[in-house]
């Protein structure tokens, strides 16, 4: 295995690995491609801009509502886009720089035209080690694409993607922010498979799949109607409430936990008091 320092590109990017496109030796190669200002086309028009209006004007301090803004820039313009950022900055009264800053910090934001479908294998630790560097490894080469690149179809968009807090259901893989429970090589080939095939495709835990500009417009607060569509947390990640409940096992009360801690404090004073004692006099002892 290469070390972190090793100059070598590993082939797969893998934890504690050199990544794919990362020259040690040169300090620029980690930086994320600049957004594409030379692109003057946009589908922002009055109804983008009344929308935008409407989300700043949710928060008490308006440029709280850029990450929102944003997203809904992504559902319009199908990526952060150069009159996205100048949009977003004249209805924050801030500048284009404030925005750009923003929008090149976060990944779920992008810099290029983006997939119909956003697909992210989680590989993080416990993901990896449950197979989600073999389900990433395979889509890859299923789908001729690396982290972050777009079929030349623009149906899917791949990315490595970090906990996105379904360890239980590990390896885990999100769909436009929808989850796909315990996936393998295979399940996830069939999964694009059927996105590229304009299938229906629905949530391991319910909800059917949209497009990856609808869902853009949901993560702006523009609900579809659609969020009690499946359960939001499965049976696994509530076993721990069930076999509480099973056992009568409940919460201290805030009483009880209070009560609890100066106890504990009170063993620990007498512990520290003891060895304390305990150290004077062996020092005594040695005159
Ligand atoms: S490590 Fe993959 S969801 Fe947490």
């Amino acid at each position: 295995m290469n070390s972190a320092h090793d100059n070598t590109p590993s082939a797969d990017g893998r934890f504690g690995q050199v990544p794919p496109g990362v020259d040690v030796e040169d300090p620029n190669s980690h930086r994320p491609e600049p957004i594409e200002f030379t692109d003057g086309e946009t589908a922002i028009g009055e109804q983008t801009m009344d929308e935008l209006r409407q989300i700043a004007a949710r928060y008490p301090q308006s440029r709280s509502a850029l990450l929102p803004m944003l997203h809904l820039v992504q559902s319009v313009e199908g990526r952060v886009t150069p009159a996205g950022i100048e949009a977003c900055a004249q209805v924050l009264d801030i500048s284009t720089a404030d925005v750009s800053s923003v929008a090149t910090f976060y990944t779920m934001y992008k810099r290029r035209p983006n997939g119909e479908y956003n697909v992210g294998v989680c590989t993080t630790a416990l993901c990896a080690i449950m197979g989600g560097d073999d389900v990433y490894d395979r889509l890859s080469k299923h789908l001729g694409v690396g982290h972050d690149e777009t079929t030349a179809d623009g149906r899917i968009t791949l990315e490595r993607i970090e906990c996105n807090a379904g360890c239980d259901y590990a390896p885990l893989m999100m769909v436009n922010w929808e989850f796909m429970d315990n996936q393998t090589p295979d399940s996830a080939v069939e999964l694009v498979d059927k996105l590229t095939a304009g299938e229906e495709v629905t949530s391991t835990r319910g909800a059917r799949i949209c497009s990856w500009r609808q869902s853009e417009r949901v993560l702006a607060g523009f609900p579809d109607g659609r969020a009690d569509e499946g359960p939001t947390s499965g049976a696994t990640s509530q076993l721990g409430v069930r076999i509480a409940a099973e056992q009568g096992w409940a919460a201290p009360t805030v009483e009880e936990a209070a009560e609890a801690k100066a106890e504990a404090d009170r063993i620990a004073a007498e512990k520290e008091a003891a060895e304390k004692a305990e150290a004077e006099k062996s020092e005594g002892e040695a005159k």
